[in-house]
């Protein structure tokens, strides 16, 4: 890898210490780059050189397992703090001379903020003559709250960078699992034959959590679930199944073809936001640890709209996926954490055994995060006298039994790539655009509608069995989804 420098907004914040400087030190230890890069960790409270790589240190040894001591102290080497104002424009004298000594050709501008601050920074570093040829702009989410906000922030930015220079992070996309999407979609022929309406019943995307909002209560409740995980995480992984196979695996191939899948979600109406849509909020719960505090007690207010858990029944509407459910579901305070796309294929046409027993559908389970696998359920026969008795079983490849490397963590792939100048994992200005405008069609009839959030107890999994008729689809589908946690009835 190229040497780069790399300056980190909000660089003495939460994401950074848990991600970005992790991700650096195991790509450091694992020789990817090397020590002639540098990094500046920007701030805007004054604190000396030996204050910051205190912190740092102990972060870091906090943050990364088993942590070499030899690979902390050149990585620490490589780290120096800038103090930054951009609201004013003022810096410390540090930081002035840090950007003279810059010398490669690769600069990173990581802006891990509030996307409130993206249009100050960039005019500062526009202003300063910060922004070099080579350079590139790194974006975490949430951008805006809705398509006005998102576009604006865009806006602010794309008056100094170009859109190939710009890096918009949704963290899930470089998650090593979520990358096999690729590979098991397009390396595979017997799958995208039957990657279809004709063949596919419904796909269920869950991303469950087992926390609550923690320390982000002020930030959280601005956004809620909608906002923080499915605008973006859920509709990334929704993407990457639906689409069509690009023609070769280059940036802008992929992302043309998400944004047509973005493009092709139809939107809620007055009727669809009542019948398709669920949200939900925790109250206290019990688990066997002990008890849980509700939501508002978490973000210490006596009311609140926002949403914790949310539900969707979604339809891309083309001719690869014309009538075939996308059940998407996220919430925080649910028994566990776990993230699952579930291909259900359609039942058998004709049942010709005499037994008449049923005859489970094919499904075929990716399992994201954590205890990575794939499974494909089929029936086979009991092997045996007694004419034709079948059961499902279910084939199973359990990552971490066949690949005994580490899976690098999704930042470390994401900076890798910005140094790299490859944007196939980074959300295009467009795609953004056309996720918010789905978006909005569920915000704007959210306000408008007679049941707002439901209250779910916390350590459950969510308000679903109280407000869906048992035998309709949302139950028959979350209950595949109860018998997979629980181990099953199919045999393994
Ligand atoms: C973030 C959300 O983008 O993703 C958080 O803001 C959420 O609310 C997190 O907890 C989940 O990420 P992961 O990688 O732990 O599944």
């Amino acid at each position: 890898m190229d040497d780069f420098d790399l300056i980190i907004f909000g660089g003495d914040g939460d994401l950074s210490f848990r991600k970005i400087y992790p991700a650096l030190y195991h790509r450091l230890n694992e020789q990817q780059i090397d020590d002639g890069s540098r990094i500046l960790a920007v701030s805007r409270t004054d604190q000396t050189q030996k204050e910051f790589q205190e912190r740092l240190k102990a972060k870091l040894e906090e943050y990364v397992k088993d942590i070499d001591q030899d690979v902390l102290k050149r990585l620490l080497k490589m780290v120096s703090h800038g103090t930054v104002d951009t609201g004013n424009g003022k810096q410390s004298k540090f930081t002035k001379d840090w950007f003279e000594k810059a010398s490669q050709e690769i600069r990173v501008f990581y802006l891990a903020t509030p996307a409130t601050a993206f249009g100050s920074i960039c005019k500062f570093l526009h202003d300063e003559g910060y922004i070099s040829e080579g350079a590139r702009v790194v974006l975490e989410k949430p951008l805006g709250t809705d398509l006005k906000t998102s576009e604006e922030v865009n806006d602010q930015v794309a008056k100094y960078f170009d859109e190939e220079q710009i890096y918009r992070i949704d963290h899930y996309l470089g998650k090593e699992t979520v990358q096999n999407l690729m590979v098991l979609r397009f390396a595979n022929n017997i799958f995208e034959r039957s990657w279809n309406a004709q063949e596919i019943d419904n796909i269920q995307i869950t991303v469950a959590e087992s926390l609550g909002v923690g320390t982000r209560g002020g930030f959280y409740d601005n956004y809620g679930a909608l906002r923080d995980m499915v605008q973006n995480h859920l509709l990334q992984l929704l993407c990457l199944i639906a689409m069509e196979p690009p023609g070769i695996l280059e940036a802008d191939e992929v992302r043309d073809e998400k944004l047509k899948v973005l493009k092709a979600l139809r939107p809620y109406d007055k009727e669809t936001i009542q019948t398709d849509t669920v949200r939900g909020q925790y109250t206290r719960g019990k688990t066997d640890e002990g008890s849980l505090p509700s939501y508002l007690e978490e973000i210490d207010k006596y009311d609140s709209e926002t949403e914790t858990f949310v539900a969707l029944k979604a339809y891309v509407d083309n001719w690869r996926w014309g009538g075939v459910p996308f059940y998407l579901r996220t919430g925080k305070r649910l028994p566990n954490r776990y993230s699952e796309i579930v291909i259900n294929f359609k039942h058998v046409p004709h049942n010709i055994f005499p037994e008449k027993k049923d005859i489970a559908n094919n499904r075929l389970t990716i399992r994201l995060q954590p205890e990575e696998r794939i499974e494909l359920v089929q029936m086979v026969k009991i092997p045996g006298p007694g004419g034709y008795r079948y059961k499902p079983f279910s084939l199973e490849l359990d990552y971490a039994e066949h690949f005994e490397n580490r899976f690098p963590e999704a930042y470390e792939r994401l900076l890798m790539d910005v140094v790299r100048g490859n944007q196939t994992l980074f959300m295009r200005r467009d795609e953004v655009k056309a996720s918010w405008t789905w978006i909005e069609t569920i915000l704007n009839n959210w306000k408008h509608e007679t049941n707002p959030n439901i209250l779910y107890e916390a350590g459950t999994w969510g308000p679903g069995d109280r407000v869906m008729d048992e035998g309709s689809e949302w139950v028959k589908s979350r209950h595949v989804l109860k018998v997979q946690k629980q181990g099953g009835s199919d045999e393994k």
